[in-house]
């Protein structure tokens, strides 16, 4: 495990390491990093339920997370080994740290941007733990939350609807669910600004903000396929865990800032083509 990092993010720390390296923004976060040599551990490296490896990194990129919003309420105690106890472990390593957490700590009933003062108050289990997690980071880290990743790796919406577009003329999406869609890359962008930033939580998403109907739609324009979206209600669509209605995220306290999600969208098209 031991790897020598010459010079990374200019900031002259000298060893990363990244968690759940094999995820959509873990593939990123090692593309954003690649020139500082970035040590890269997918969940067959180090599954983040066990204890952390004997590694010094002096940074540490924690992108390891159980993202199955729907099995986590079958499975609560699973996502929590994951969510909550990996990520004490991965403070363990001692170094600063970077965690991802969700638009999902927050119940949407605000119906305006979320800032990161405002109170949390999750309506799944996915998010309980995520939330949790935040706390399990510790003091020397960043807490990231963010929304509706996507990328050209792994499972996402775009892929699932460019998948959906091969074969059916319709899809329905849900149209009362408020979000930003963000690009991984673009994260992956942000994190290193953030950097420079002091330790806390950052609300970190994309510009805009759409419903996912809205953004099924855009996906088949920018990729040109002639396939309609049947707006339904979330009730309509029966799913286990329930999603705030609106979970737009903003800044109070001048976060890097990331472009459009129809410019997220655009560029991870582009990559898939
Ligand atoms: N996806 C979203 O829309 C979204 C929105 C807001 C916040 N986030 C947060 O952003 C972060 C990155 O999400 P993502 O979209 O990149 O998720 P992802 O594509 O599902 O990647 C998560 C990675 O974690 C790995 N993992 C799961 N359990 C693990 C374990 N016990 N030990 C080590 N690795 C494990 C997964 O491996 P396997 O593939 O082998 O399971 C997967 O490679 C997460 O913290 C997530 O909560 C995501």
């Amino acid at each position: 495990m031991e790897h020598e990092i010459a010079d990374p993010v200019g900031t002259g720390r000298d060893r990363i390491l990244i968690t759940g390296a094999g995820g959509q923004l873990g593939r990123a976060l090692q593309e954003e990093f690649a020139a500082d040599g970035a040590l890269a551990l997918t969940r067959a490296d180090w599954d983040v339920t066990l204890p952390p490896p004997d590694v010094q990194p002096e940074l540490v990129l924690h992108a390891a997370a159980w993202t199955d919003v729907d099995g986590a309420e079958e499975d609560p105690q699973g996502a929590a080994a994951v969510n909550v106890g990996g990520t004490r472990h991965a403070a363990e390593l001692g170094a600063p740290l970077v965690y991802y957490s969700t638009d999902y700590v927050f119940d949407g009933a605000k119906r305006e941007p979320y800032v990161e003062s405002d109170p949390p108050s999750p309506l799944s289990a996915y998010g309980r733990t995520k939330l949790h997690g935040e706390g399990a980071a510790g003091e020397s880290a960043w807490i990231v939350r963010t929304s509706g990743l996507f990328g050209e790796h792994g499972g996402n919406f775009v892929k699932t609807m460019l998948r959906l577009a091969k074969e059916r003329d319709e899809v329905s999406v849900v149209d009362d669910q408020r979000t930003s869609p963000t690009y991984v890359r673009h994260l992956a962008a942000a994190t290193r600004e953030l950097l420079d930033r002091p330790h806390g939580v950052w609300h970190l998403a994309a510009a805009g903000d759409c419903t996912w109907a809205d953004f099924a739609e855009a996906i088949f324009e920018e990729a040109g396929v002639g396939v309609r979206v049947r707006r339904v209600s979330s009730t309509e669509l029966g799913r286990p865990a329930a999603r705030p209605a609106y979970s737009v995220l903003r800044s109070e306290k001048h976060a890097p800032e990331l472009p459009h999600w129809r410019d997220g969208l655009r560029a991870c098209l582009d990559r898939l083509r």
